[in-house]
């Protein structure tokens, strides 16, 4: 809902009270937006909902609302139509007082939240000595905008990210790095994470082939958990590593996320197992402690549980899960939890989540969301793979947006015949690069599967960035055109709205706070991208030579009023687009 519809829902409240008593308090007007824009801006379908109730026809109930309402501030007299709805279309004066109200504020109107609240979003999340792929570039680009609308509504957010740092892989590949090459877990920086993750997989076809060197792995696994002074020193090493190659990505995405790795929670598993058992929801299963909860079964249809420890005294990715929301529950404070994954660890998240359910860990005050997201494509439809069908590293893969984008941009500045500096190129080249792969990624429901395509995401044309970025650098133009900076329109400049493209792009303005806080609740940043995609199509309308109205040659105070909407409109654009992680561009 929008401030508007806020205070419309208020006024009818009151007129619901004071046409049928006390009782309808707090009845819902049922306030939607107008099916068809000709009927008003907003319709309310209460009479309809009323009318077995009242025993009255839902028109006699509406005029008697109608009667008792006072919404002449906002809107024109309302309207009764149909079988009983009530119309309403708002007054002009209206939307200019607002759009007046939000122009001289930074923040354009938008309120923070009633009650800010700490809420922790744990995503990207990459493992130690393997490569980040597709998904945890997906998981890093929606955690950081749903992190960022969150901080932009006033919640107290802490940014986590729970790299898989801890576990048996380690024994393994510090068991055969001693073999094949001691220094590194001795020397800083002696791989490179392709070495890296080369090892690890030579590594692995070791372990699954020999069975004198799965033992020492084990006890490999056993001397760090033990705390050994040259495993751990190894460990820490070959995190440092890792660590230093995700964040060369972060960097290029501009993320920020701090890092609380699995290895975190370590000290903290035995406490789960124990408390599980004290509630008793433990049930050994050959050797192995599980807990059974519902609606849990295998392909064959038995129950499946979820292992905390196995029969080796090994805990799992599952006991880290529990023992982190016990811990961001008790000891951050968190009242919601965000975990950003693919789609394919639903079931995970649903099982741990329903097991510290029953074990009383979860106070009602604490929300926990799953934010699933589908799988990256490649143009034939399959798993996104490099031309030679190895996975996609990441870096070459923004390398080669930014690598793109340069191309485009240089045949555009050839064919317009512009000279600009290498220093200019870089910039944009690179902010349109990032910005494409990241809106392509936004602007779909993230649930569903999509489909990367490096042409489609850096077409001019249609819902991508570079549409998006340059609907905003389209409005510095009129600045730079009409040498006047829309910071110096003064205070004095105020909006007068006549022309229908005017009023349906003011109109759209303030539907801002709406979008927002629509994606605060269900967390689908691509209901944003909508908004914003659909505002610039609004403001073409409004800056069209034919259809549109005149802006730098139009008569004052049409002039004055008209330079407020396109500033309005591009500061709308960069808002929005932060929201997303996107940077804009004063030129391009
Ligand atoms: N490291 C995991 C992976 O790569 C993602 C971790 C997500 N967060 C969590 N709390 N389980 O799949």
């Amino acid at each position: 809902m929008n401030a508007t519809q806020e205070q419309l829902k208020l006024k009818f409240e009151q007129a619901l009270v004071a046409a049928f008593g006390a009782d309808f308090a707090g009845v819902d007007p049922i306030l939607v937006a107008a099916s068809n824009p000709k009927f008003g801006d907003y319709q309310a379908n209460v009479a309809l909902s009323l009318s077995k109730k009242l025993g009255k026809q839902p028109r006699a109930i509406a005029s008697t609302i109608v009667e008792k309402l006072d919404v002449s501030e906002i809107c024109e007299p309302p309207e009764i139509a149909g079988p009983g709805f009530i119309n309403l279309k708002l007054k002009t004066a209206y939307l200019e007082a607002q759009l007046n109200a939000i122009q001289p504020d930074p923040r354009l109107g938008m309120p923070t939240a009633k009650t800010p609240q700490r809420e922790i979003v744990d995503f990207s999340s990459p493992n130690i000595a393997k490569e980040m792929h597709v998904g945890h570039l997906r998981s890093t680009i929606i955690g950081d905008s749903i992190a960022r609308v969150l901080e932009f509504q006033g919640h107290d957010v802490l940014r986590l990210n729970h790299v898989g740092d801890w576990g048996t892989q380690f024994g393994m590949l510090i068991a055969y790095l001693r073999e094949v090459y001691p220094e590194a877990l001795t020397t800083a920086n002696a791989l490179d994470i392709g070495d890296l993750v080369t090892f690890y997989r030579k590594a692995k076809q070791r372990f699954d082939a020999d069975e004198a060197f799965q033992e020492t792995a084990r006890q490999e696994v056993v001397r760090l958990q033990a705390g050994a002074e040259d495993t751990l020193h190894a460990w820490k090493l070959l995190c440092e590593q890792s660590r230093q190659e995700f964040q060369v990505i972060y960097d290029l995405l501009n993320v920020r996320v701090i890092e609380r790795g699995e290895s975190f929670y370590n000290p903290l598993l035995p406490g789960v197992v124990e408390d599980l058992e004290k509630s008793g929801l433990l049930v050994e299963n050959q050797g192995a402690k599980c807990v059974f909860v519902e609606g849990f079964t295998n392909r064959e249809g038995e129950p499946l549980p979820l292992i905390v420890q196995k029969s080796d005294g090994g805990y799992n990715y599952a006991t880290t899960d529990l023992a982190a929301l016990r811990y961001r529950i008790r000891q951050d404070e968190a009242k919601r939890i965000i975990y950003v994954t693919d789609a394919g660890q639903s079931n995970h998240f649903a099982q741990f989540i329903k097991v510290a359910r029953k074990a009383g860990w979860v106070p009602d005050d604490v929300e926990l969301v799953h934010v699933p997201f589908g799988l990256v494509l490649g143009e034939d439809g399959k798993k996104f793979k490099t031309r030679s069908g190895d996975t996609v590293r990441l870096r070459d893969l923004l390398d080669e947006a930014i690598a793109r984008a340069r191309t485009d941009l240089e045949l555009r500045l050839k064919e317009e015949e512009r000279q600009e500096t290498e220093e200019f190129i870089n910039k944009v080249a690179e902010v349109v690069g990032i910005s494409a792969v990241k809106y392509a990624d936004l602007s779909q429901n993230r649930t569903s599967n999509y489909i990367f395509s490096y042409d489609k995401m850096l077409d001019l044309k249609g819902n991508t960035a570079p549409y998006m970025l340059y609907a905003y650098a389209r409005i510095q133009g009129i600045s730079r055109k009409g040498g006047i900076s829309f910071e110096e329109l003064g205070d004095n400049a105020k909006v007068v709205l006549q022309h229908e493209t005017e009023l349906a792009l003011a109109k759209y303005l303030l539907q801002l706070d709406e979008v927002i806080n629509t994606v605060e609740q269900d967390l689908l940043p691509h209901r944003l991208c909508e908004y914003l995609y659909e505002l610039s199509k609004k403001f073409n309308q409004f800056y069209d030579r034919d259809r549109g109205v005149q802006v730098l040659n139009a008569e004052e105070p049409l002039r004055t009023s008209r330079l407020v909407l396109c500033d309005l409109t591009a500061r709308t654009l960069k808002l929005g687009l932060s929201l997303l992680g996107i940077q804009v561009l004063e030129r391009m």
